[in-house]
């Protein structure tokens, strides 16, 4: 279908996508490529299910800005990030229109709940199909990583790996699904203890770390054994040999960039109260284990038999402001339009 059949009345060419974020359990930090955002590391993440974003995209032909609104307000950085990604998209489709964008995230943004992956893999969906180019999967996981590494994850659902990839054009450094949601529905239970933005963002966060921090070659030299422990474990179903690598993941990351100058500290006290009370539980017999990506929020990764005990606990946490529930879910997916319509 040729690209101008697809205008709508006004002339204008329109799609809207929800993606959910993901949570790493091998983390992604660091980048031998920044241009391109190829890792530094590959990593393994599984994505949720009622955390999400929502993204109405509308390239109007002659509008030479783009405006983006993003939880109903604009911030210049953010418009900025929106459009270098709708840049590679208008470049793979040969035009120059500029766009509309609104998008909406259903919890706090830019706190460590990974905003950057549903933000960037919704805008990607619905950009391209708003554009009409009929991407694959694994080409639009490619297009969602130039714009936020872990967005690359976000286009697919359930387990996911994010390959650290060998070819100097980055055409390999994709996701792929490793099982699906409904093959070992565990659920997640989200402590929240801080609803503000952090104060170094993810990009800044590791690109000091990559220069000032002495662990980044130890980081990158043991991550290949990290993911093959939690691929296997994630295959076979094994939960006490998933909660020992994400466990390790999660603290070596975070030790890697406490080590960074100025070190990096994403935990607050209730992050840490919220570590041990996890590990309380598992010592009393309870499937649960921790993981923490740049932000204060804790997630409790647990069988669904545990939800509600782990959820008690977390709320019992001092500094613990909310605690949000959410299974395992699907990939990008495309939404009805309707927010932008004029
Ligand atoms: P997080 O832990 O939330 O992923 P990051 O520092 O990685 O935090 O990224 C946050 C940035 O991602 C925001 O400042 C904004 O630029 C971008 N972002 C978040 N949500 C969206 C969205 N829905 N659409 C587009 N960009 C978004
Ligand atoms: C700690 O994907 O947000 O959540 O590629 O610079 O946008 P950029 O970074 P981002 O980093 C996520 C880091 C992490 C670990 C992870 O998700 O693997
Ligand atoms: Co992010």
């Amino acid at each position: 279908m040729n690209l101008e059949s697809r205008a709508d009345v006004s002339g204008a060419f329109h799609a809207a996508s929800q993606a959910q974020p993901n949570i790493a359990l091998v983390k992604y930090w660091g980048k031998r490529d920044a241009l391109l955002n190829l890792p530094a590391v590959g990593s393994i993440s599984i994505t949720l299910d009622s955390l999400w974003t929502r993204t109405e995209v509308r390239f109007v032909p002659g509008q030479k800005h783009d405006q983006v609104s993003l939880n109903g307000r604009s911030d210049e950085a953010e418009s900025k990030r929106v459009t270098a990604c709708l840049n590679l998209l208008r470049e793979r489709a040969g035009v120059d229109y500029g766009a509309e964008v609104a998008s909406e995230n259903n919890f706090p943004t830019a706190a460590g709940l990974a905003s950057s992956a549903s933000g960037f893999a919704a805008l990607v969906h619905a950009g391209a199909r708003a554009l009409g180019l009929e991407l694959s999967l694994a080409e639009q996981s490619v297009l969602a990583r130039r714009c936020s590494g872990s967005a690359a994850r976000s286009i697919f659902g359930g387990y996911v790996e994010w390959a650290h990839g060998r070819l100097a054009d980055g055409t390999d450094s994709v996701a792929r699904p490793l099982l699906d949601a409904d093959a070992w529905p565990l659920r997640v239970a989200v402590a929240i203890t801080s609803k503000a933005a952090k104060q170094v963002g993810s990009s800044e966060g590791m690109r000091r770390t990559a220069q000032t921090s002495p662990y980044q070659s130890a980081w990158v030299d043991t991550q290949e054994a990290d993911l093959d422990s939690a691929r296997n474990a994630i295959l076979a179903r094994d939960f006490d040999g998933l909660a020992a690598i994400s466990e390790y993941s999660c603290l070596k990351m975070h030790a890697l960039a406490m080590a960074a100058q100025p070190g990096l500290l994403y935990w607050n006290g209730a992050t840490v109260e919220c570590m041990h009370r996890v590990r309380a539980l598992r010592q009393q017999g309870v499937p649960v284990f921790f993981t923490v990506d740049a932000g204060p929020q804790l997630k409790a990764v647990c069988a669904p038999s545990a939800i509600e005990q782990v959820k008690a606990a977390l709320r019992d946490v001092p500094g613990v402001l909310d605690v949000l529930d959410t299974g395992l879910g699907a990939g990008a997916r495309e939404r009805p339009v309707g927010v932008l319509e004029t």
